[in-house]
């Protein structure tokens, strides 16, 4: 049995979820984070230590600005409403990506992720602002300044990810195939599962289930 210690989500469907039931693609949003909270329960059941979540991408600036702001209010109110919990349930919240938000927000990831930044149960990097080319191209301006040597190590070392292992698993859902500049260093060697469901649709047995697939994987890293 294959062990795992980190998944990563690509949360995708939210907006097609949104205009099929409720004609709003914000209410799909709404709906998805829903699916957060299930996913975040179940990872802890199943004892996995980090869980990466891509919730706004360097590209997702093109949306409409009512989107951009619903998806913004959507966040700090669950902030507002969830860290204590989330701090009671020992869990770490990390930001990855460059948070240059408003002022308010920024303050409050910074005060949610200075919380709860001694918990040990669970680590959630949520991706905001995020995107892999900039991460490593950041990575190796910051190895040459520090005129540190390039290679694997240091690199992995200098990403935002420093300090979490490299995912197992990386889950796409809605039906689509494609990593949309989404850890690309860090997903070398994952095992990538397709989901055609929606992610507000998404539930806690599609998890177990692609899990125990992976377990059952023979993951043979370039050997045979
Ligand atoms: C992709 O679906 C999803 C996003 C860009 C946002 C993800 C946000 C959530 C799951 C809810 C909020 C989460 C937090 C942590 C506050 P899409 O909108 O691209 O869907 P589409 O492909 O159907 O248009």
């Amino acid at each position: 049995m294959n062990p795992l210690s980190h998944v990563a989500i690509i949360m995708d469907g939210n907006g097609r979820w949104g205009l099929k039931h409720k004609n709003s693609r914000n209410e799909g949003h709404k709906a998805g984070l829903k699916t957060v909270e299930i996913i975040i329960k179940e990872t802890i059941k199943l004892k996995i230590k980090y869980l990466t979540l891509y919730a706004f991408s360097t590209e997702n600036w093109n949306r409409p600005q009512y989107e951009i702001k619903y998806l913004f209010s959507l966040l700090e109110d669950f902030l507002l409403k969830k860290i204590d919990d989330l701090h009671k349930q020992n869990i770490k919240l990390n930001i990855i990506g460059v948070k240059n938000f408003s002022k308010k927000l920024n303050k409050l990831l910074n005060s949610s992720e200075k919380k709860t930044s001694k918990n040990t149960r669970l680590q959630i990097n949520l991706a905001l602002n995020y995107g892999s080319k900039s991460e490593i191209i950041n990575a190796i301006k910051k190895i040459s300044i520090n005129n540190d040597k390039i290679n694997e190590k240091n690199l992995s070392k200098y990403l935002q990810t420093k300090n979490t292992p490299d995912p197992e698993i990386l889950i796409r859902t809605g039906n689509t195939k494609r990593l949309s500049n989404f850890l690309l260093w860090q997903l070398a060697y994952s095992e990538i599962f397709f989901e055609k469901k929606l992610w507000p649709d998404f539930g806690e047995k599609d998890y177990i289930k692609i899990i125990r697939k992976f377990k059952k994987i023979k993951r043979n890293f370039g050997k045979i």
